[in-house]
C-alpha cells in the first residue's frame, strides 16, 4: 500500500493564511450554535470556567501537539500517525489513531450538515421579513414547526453538504483563504452589534452573571465542557494535523495555537453574551437546547433597527463559519482517499460526502419521525436521540480520547530531539509545553473520564 502512495503537495501560501484557515476551521457553529445551548444546559458559570481552563491547559498544548505531527509526518493524519511511529521505531498500531479521528470526523459533519443547514434555512427566513416584531412564542412555534418538517431538513443539509463538497473537491486552499481573510472579521463585527442589542435588552447584566458566576457541577458537565474544548478547537480528530502538514517548517507553531484559541475562545463568549440576556429578557430557558439560538436571536433581528438586515448577514456569515468548518471535518478521510486509493479529490469527495448526507438522515430524523426513539446508556447518558448520542459519542467521548493518545504521542512516544527540532522555540517554552502534554493533559483527560462515570 505504501507504494500507491500519493503525497499531498499543497502548501499554505503564508503563515498567516494557515492560521485563518485553523480559525476557520475552529471557529463555527460549536462557539455559536452550541456554547451557548450547552452552557445553558449545564448550569452557567462553572461550565464556562471549566470549559476555560480546559481550553488552556489542555486544548492549546494538544494544538500545539497535532500541528507539530502533521507539519512533521506531511500526510493525512492515518499516513502521518504511521510515518512519524515508523521514523521514532515505535509501534506501527499508532496509525489507528488517525482512523478514529477519520471515523468522528465524518460522523460529527452528517449532524454539523443539518445545524448549518438551519442556518441556511434561517438566512431566508430572516430576510424575508418574518420575525419582525415577532415575540417569543412565534419565534418558538416557527422553530418547532421548522425541524418538524424533515423534507424542509432534508432540503438544507443537502445543499450545506453539496457547497462543502465542492470546496473540498477544489482543494483545501482554493476560495477557503480568501473565505476566510474577509468573513471571519465580519462574523466578528456582526457578533457585536448583537452584543450591543442585548445591553439595550436591560437583561445584560443577568446574561453575564448567568455566563460567569460560578454555580453547581456535575461530573457529567465536566466531561461536557471538556468534551467542548476539544470540539470547539477542532481538536482529537486529525483536522488541525491535517492543516499542519500544509503548513511550512519556518512558522512558530506555538504562537499559531494560541492565537486560534484566543480567537476561538472569544467569539464563543461573545456569543454567549449576546443570546443570554436576549433569553431573560424574554423570560425563555437557557436549558432549551440545540435551537436555542434559532429561538433567541430572531427575537433580537425582529426589534433591532435595521434587524433585518443585520439578521441575514449574521446568518449568512454563521454559514460561512460552519462551511470553513465543515471542510476541516472531512478533509483527513478525503486526503487519505487521495493518497492511499489514488482517487482524485473529486471523487474522493463525492464519496464522502455522499456517505456523509446518509448518515445525516439520522440527525433529520431525530427531531421529527424519529424524535421518540431514544436509549439509554448506563453510566453515560440517559434518553437520548440519534442526534444526541452522535454528539456525545463523537464531542466527548471520541474527542478526547483522540486528544489523549495525541498527548501521550507527542509527550512520551516521540524522542525529545524531533519534538523540540519541530517546535523551535525557547528551552522555557518547550518545557512547559512538554510538562502539559506528558502529564497535565493526559491526566486531566483521564480525571474527567472517571468522574463522568462516577467513579472519582
Ligand atoms: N471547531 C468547529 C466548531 O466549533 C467544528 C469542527 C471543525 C471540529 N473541525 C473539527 C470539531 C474537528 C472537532 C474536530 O464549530
Amino acid at each position: 500500500m505504501a507504494t500507491q502512495k500519493k503525497l499531498i503537495h499543497e502548501q499554505w501560501s503564508s503563515r498567516t493564511a494557515f492560521i485563518l484557515a485553523a480559525t476557520g476551521s475552529a471557529v463555527g457553529l460549536g462557539n455559536i450554535w452550541k456554547f451557548p445551548y450547552i452552557t445553558g444546559e449545564n448550569g452557567g458559570g462553572t461550565f464556562v470556567l471549566i470549559y476555560l481552563c480546559c481550553v488552556a491547559l489542555i486544548g492549546i498544548p494538544i494544538m500545539i501537539a497535532e500541528i507539530m505531527l502533521g507539519r512533521r509526518g506531511k500526510q493525512s493524519p492515518i499516513n502521518t500517525m504511521a510515518a512519524l511511529a515508523r521514523e521514532e521505531g515505535r509501534h506501527p498500531g499508532w496509525k489507528y489513531l488517525g482512523w478514529m479521528g477519520v471515523i468522528a470526523g465524518f460522523l460529527i459533519l452528517s449532524y454539523y450538515s443539518v445545524i448549518a443547514g438551519w442556518a441556511l434555512a434561517y438566512v431566508f427566513r430572516t430576510g424575508s421579513g418574518l420575525f419582525l416584531g415577532a415575540t417569543a412564542d412565534g419565534v418558538n412555534s416557527i422553530f418547532n414547526d421548522f425541524v418538524g418538517d424533515p423534507e424542509k431538513l432534508l432540503l438544507w443539509h443537502t445543499l450545506f453538504m453539496v457547497m462543502t463538497m465542492v470546496v473540498v473537491a477544489r482543494g483545501v486552499k482554493n476560495g477557503l483563504e480568501t473565505a476566510v481573510t474577509f468573513l471571519m472579521p465580519m462574523l466578528f463585527v456582526l457578533l457585536l452589534v448583537v452584543v450591543i442589542y442585548a445591553m439595550s435588552t436591560g437583561y445584560f447584566y443577568q446574561g453575564l452573571e448567568f455566563l460567569f458566576t460560578p454555580g453547581k457541577i456535575t461530573g457529567k458537565a465536566i466531561l461536557i465542557a471538556m468534551g467542548h474544548a476539544f470540539f470547539t478547537l477542532s481538536l482529537g480528530m486529525g483536522a488541525i494535523m491535517v492543516y499542519g502538514s500544509y503548513l511550512t517548517k519556518d512558522h512558530s507553531i506555538v504562537q499559531a495555537s494560541i492565537v486560534i484559541a484566543l480567537a476561538d475562545t472569544l467569539v464563543a463568549l461573545l456569543a454567549g453574551m449576546a443570546i443570554f440576556p436576549v433569553v431573560f429578557a424574554n423570560g425563555l430557558q437557557p436549558g432549551a437546547g440545540p435551537g436555542l439560538i434559532f429561538q433567541t436571536l430572531p427575537i433580537a433581528f425582529g426589534h433591532m433597527p435595521g434587524g433585518t438586515l443585520v439578521g441575514v448577514m449574521f446568518f449568512t456569515l454563521l454559514v460561512f463559519a460552519a462551511w470553513t468548518s465543515a471542510i476541516s471535518l472531512i478533509e483527513p478521510a478525503v486526503a487519505w482517499l487521495v493518497e492511499n486509493r489514488g482517487h482524485s479529490r473529486v471523487y474522493a469527495s463525492v464519496v464522502m460526502g455522499i456517505m456523509t448526507w446518509l448518515v445525516g438522515l439520522g440527525t433529520i430524523f431525530s427531531f421529527n419521525i424519529w424524535k421518540d426513539v431514544t436509549w439509554s446508556i448506563p453510566f453515560l447518558f440517559k434518553n437520548y436521540r440519534f442526534f444526541d448520542t452522535l454528539d456525545y459519542l463523537t464531542a466527548n467521548i471520541m474527542l478526547p480520547l483522540g486528544g489523549l493518545f495525541i498527548a501521550l504521542f507527542a509527550g512520551w512516544i516521540m524522542h525529545k530531539t524531533s519534538s523540540s527540532d519541530e517546535l523551535a522555540t525557547t528551552a522555557g517554552i518547550y518545557k512547559t509545553w512538554r510538562f502539559l502534554v506528558r502529564y497535565v493533559a493526559p491526566v486531566a483527560v483521564i480525571i474527567v473520564f472517571l468522574k463522568a462515570v462516577g467513579a472519582v
